[in-house]
């Protein structure tokens, strides 16, 4: 037996890296998933759809403003660090475990921590699949508290030399449980990877919405996150057309390019490079430097889209938990103001601002014809011409046309609304962020 024992010894990290190098072969590391929408599943109209999601991307705007807003100047900073916002729009399957149990998470570019609800659960949220039970897979190692992964946490807790973690979210949402390292499987059949030791929550108290998952996924800059465990650090998506029920596309590591010839592309690819906000480093922040409607640059003062430096508020993030964009107050008013003089139908009175408030009436067929304004978002370096669906919206029931946008009290947010068919690449690496136009419901 000892004998075994020592040869077992001996034997496990190779077997641990032989699956690493395999997940490595084929000149790097990568795999290949699907993105469901939260709602694809919901037999929701499109109007109910629309409206679900500007609600859900509300109460994730006021989770990032609600700490700024309510906190005294000098704690503002470290207080954003903590604010992230729990629900999200896209769920991404993987398996966790040896063997592997399939579950989907919300993908967040918005916080970093990858969690699940684990058995025994001392208080859970609803969730389509049985609780995870780390007892029941050999693979599955509790951290202990002076682990780098526990020292990464911003409220580390020790409990019998073993890492606890707490995560809050802005809405109120938490989790807290076990930090442990466990086997994960990703991507989908010809590209899956198995990769041993990632670190990840074991949530045994758990508050909040889950939106039909089973956890949540961190994409942020942070350590924690998925993209920075798995080293190479690049991701890209391509979104299809919000109302249509095809998936969407996910790549990681050297399956995420947009060079690639399973890409077909229209137009050149852009970049823009990433900003860091001390007071919120795991989000995207953009350097927006524009807006032009109808092929006008619109006189918005640069300073409407910076971050106040003073305390980390302000500034514009790309995120992928916020369906439609939110302007600050400033831009919004003035992008409303050229649509209001470009568009030659009558503003319509919104009573129900809940959903969209810049809306034109155009009745159902005999349709006038009218003429839309192109919108260009610009970028340091790039510029985003936005396809007519990513920012118009027809709701074909009432008539009403309106702009896919709204006004934000803080920072501004470029919404997944806005790139439904671009490829977009998150390259951690070089710090930029790459898109192109492309049509995403073809393989
Ligand atoms: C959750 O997903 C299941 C299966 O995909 C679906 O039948 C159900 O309606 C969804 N529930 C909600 C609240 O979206
Ligand atoms: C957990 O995973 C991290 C990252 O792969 C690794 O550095 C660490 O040694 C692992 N810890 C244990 C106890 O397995
Ligand atoms: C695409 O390929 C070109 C030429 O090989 C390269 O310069 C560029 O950086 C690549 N862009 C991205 C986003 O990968
Ligand atoms: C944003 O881009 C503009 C134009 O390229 C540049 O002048 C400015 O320094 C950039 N700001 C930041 C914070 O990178």
């Amino acid at each position: 037996m000892p004998r075994l024992a020592s040869f077992l010894v001996v034997l496990l990290p190779l077997l641990l890296s032989a699956v690493r190098a395999a997940a490595h072969s084929n000149g790097g590391f990568g795999f290949k998933a699907t993105l469901r929408h939260v709602d694809a599943n919901g037999g929701y109209t499109e109007a109910q759809l629309l409206a679900r999601a500007v609600q859900r991307s509300r109460a994730r705007v006021a989770a990032l403003q609600s700490l700024a807003t309510s906190l005294p100047a000098n704690v503002i900073t470290t207080a954003r660090i903590l604010v992230r916002a729990s629900e999200g729009e896209y769920l991404m399957d993987m398996g966790i475990g040896t063997p592997p149990r399939y579950y989907s998470a919300i993908l967040d570019t918005g916080s970093d921590l990858i969690w699940t609800q684990c058995a025994p659960c001392l208080l859970c949220v609803d969730q389509p699949t049985p609780y995870f039970d780390p007892t029941q897979s050999p693979t599955y190692v509790r951290l202990t508290c002076s682990s780098p992964m526990c020292n990464a946490l911003y409220y580390p807790l020790c409990f019998q030399k073993v890492c606890v973690y707490q995560y809050f979210y802005g809405d109120s949402a938490s989790t807290a449980g076990v930090l442990a390292n466990e086997t994960f499987t990703f991507g989908t059949n010809t590209t899956r990877v198995t990769v041993p030791s990632i670190s990840f929550g074991c949530g045994s108290i758990n508050s909040g919405a889950l939106a039909n998952s089973s956890g949540m996924v961190g994409f942020g800059r942070g350590s924690l996150s998925l993209v920075s465990q798995l080293g190479s650090p690049r991701f890209s998506y391509c979104l299809t057309s919000f109302l249509s029920p095809t998936p969407s596309r996910f790549y990681f590591g050297v399956y995420a390019t947009l060079n690639s010839s399973n890409t077909s592309t229209s137009g050149p690819v852009q970049s823009t490079p990433f900003v860091v906000n001390p007071a919120l480093p795991t989000m995207y922040f953009l350097n927006m430097t524009g807006i032009s409607v109808g092929g006008d640059l619109l006189g918005i003062d640069p300073s409407v889209f910076a971050i106040n430096d003073a305390d980390g508020t302000g500034g514009v993030i790309i995120d992928s938990g916020t369906t439609i964009t939110y302007l600050a107050q400033p831009a919004y008013d003035t992008v409303r103001a050229a649509f209001v003089s470009q568009i030659k139908l009558p503003l319509l009175n919104v009573t129900d601002a809940s959903v969209l408030d810049t809306c034109f009436n155009w009745p159902p067929p005999p349709r006038q014809s009218v003429t839309l304004p192109e919108v260009v978002f610009h970028f340091d370096g790039a510029d985003m011409v936005l396809p007519l669906p990513n920012y118009m919206y027809s709701d074909t029931s009432t008539g009403a046309l309106c702009l896919a946008m709204a006004p934000s009290v803080d920072g501004s947010i470029i919404g997944n609304f806005q790139h439904q068919n671009f490829h977009v690449l998150y390259d951690l690496e070089n710090s930029l962020l790459s898109f192109v136009p492309a049509p995403c419901n073809l393989t």
